[in-house]
């Protein structure tokens, strides 16, 4: 299929843009810094680019990553959030349906269903068991707002045209230091985030393509991204008191590989996303997991787990050199 990826020049578009090629689509990569990837140079909420691109490249199909996201609500006004987020994906959707393409990705986040509330820690039953019928969903950030209207505007159009439309959140994927959590910090954070939150962008690269190849079969669908939890529901009560204790059940030597390590195991786990839907609708499951990085200790080798403390994403990259220069 020829492809329109957005956000082509980020972390999630360098990994997606060859996977895509290498399965015989034809990528053509817009955003609004320049990349290895991006073909177009521009912003999506710039309806008339958007739709020359649809027309000059013959696009059958998008995958709309691009966006302003958490890091960016300390640079960035909440306006610019609309603009980017909920017009751009507008602008997107439109000028995919004009085409006459029949569907569209759109890379939305878990971070929409984080309410004051489940921030705020566990539930009264523990930890919250997070799967896309959580409800009622109120974020707490110009983000979430804009990635939920989004998702709402996406699913509007899919029942006023029938596009088919699939909706991934995202769990967490960026290789940089947790902006609120600092301790444990780098990949030992990561690794603990893989039990409940985390995912690898390999495989948040993989869960694309499959859900763009299956989504004539999803219609219209919402599918959390992440790595599977060990956990069922019936540990979220004891996760969110006593987590190692249920580690330990499920991972027996885990403490013991943590210790050589001197990397610590999570207390408690206040919530657990729930991939399951993507693996029952589109064939989709995470390939690395936490058994994956008790293996790589187990073995002495490379965490699977990126993590580049200096990882910046490319608008600040390109703001800063344009400060310096
Ligand atoms: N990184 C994570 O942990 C995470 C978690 C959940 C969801 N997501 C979502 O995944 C997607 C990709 O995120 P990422 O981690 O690769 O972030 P990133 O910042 O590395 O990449 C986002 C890209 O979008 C581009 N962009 C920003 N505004 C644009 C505009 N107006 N027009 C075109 N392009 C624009 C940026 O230049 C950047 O290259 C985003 O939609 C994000 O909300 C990310």
């Amino acid at each position: 299929m020829r492809v329109l990826l957005t956000g082509s020049s980020g972390w999630l578009g360098r990994y997606l843009a060859p996977l895509l090629a290498q399965n015989g689509h034809d990528v053509t990569g817009l955003d609004v810094v320049p990349g290895a990837y991006t073909q177009i140079v521009g912003t999506v909420a710039d309806r008339a680019l958007v739709e020359r691109a649809m027309g000059e490249h013959g696009i059958d199909a998008i995958i709309h990553g691009g966006a302003l996201h958490k890091p960016d609500i300390v640079r960035y006004p909440r306006q610019a959030f609309i603009d980017v987020n909920v017009t751009g994906t507008l602008n997107l959707i439109e000028a995919a349906v004009a085409a006459g393409n029949d569907r569209f990705l759109f890379t939305s986040t878990t971070s929409l269903m984080v309410r004051a509330d489940v921030r705020a820690g566990a539930g009264d039953k523990g930890a919250w068991w997070m799967d896309e019928d959580f409800s009622p969903v109120e974020p707490r950030n110009i983000y979430g707002i804009t990635k939920l209207a989004a998702e709402q505007a996406v699913k509007l159009i899919h029942r006023e045209h029938g596009i088919n439309v699939a909706i991934l959140r995202t769990g967490r994927f960026f290789p940089e230091d947790d902006d609120t959590h600092a301790v444990p910090s780098g990949p030992n954070l990561k690794a603990n985030e893989l039990l409940h939150r985390r995912l690898t962008v390999e495989d948040a690269a993989a869960a694309h393509l499959a859900a763009l190849e299956a989504a004539p079969a999803i219609g219209c669908d919402s599918f959390i991204l992440s790595a599977p939890p060990p956990f069922a529901r019936a540990d979220a009560e004891e996760l969110a008191h006593d987590a190692r204790a249920v580690i330990a059940r499920y991972y027996p030597d885990a403490a013991e590989l943590y210790a050589a390590a001197g990397w610590t195991l999570p207390q408690t786990i206040d919530r657990v996303y729930d991939p399951s839907r993507a693996a029952r609708r589109f064939g989709w499951r995470a390939q690395t997991d936490f058994a994956s990085v008790l293996t790589a200790l187990r073995n002495g080798t490379a965490s699977p787990v990126a993590h580049d403390p200096d990882y910046t994403s490319p608008i600040v990259r390109q703001e800063r050199e344009a400060c310096t220069s």
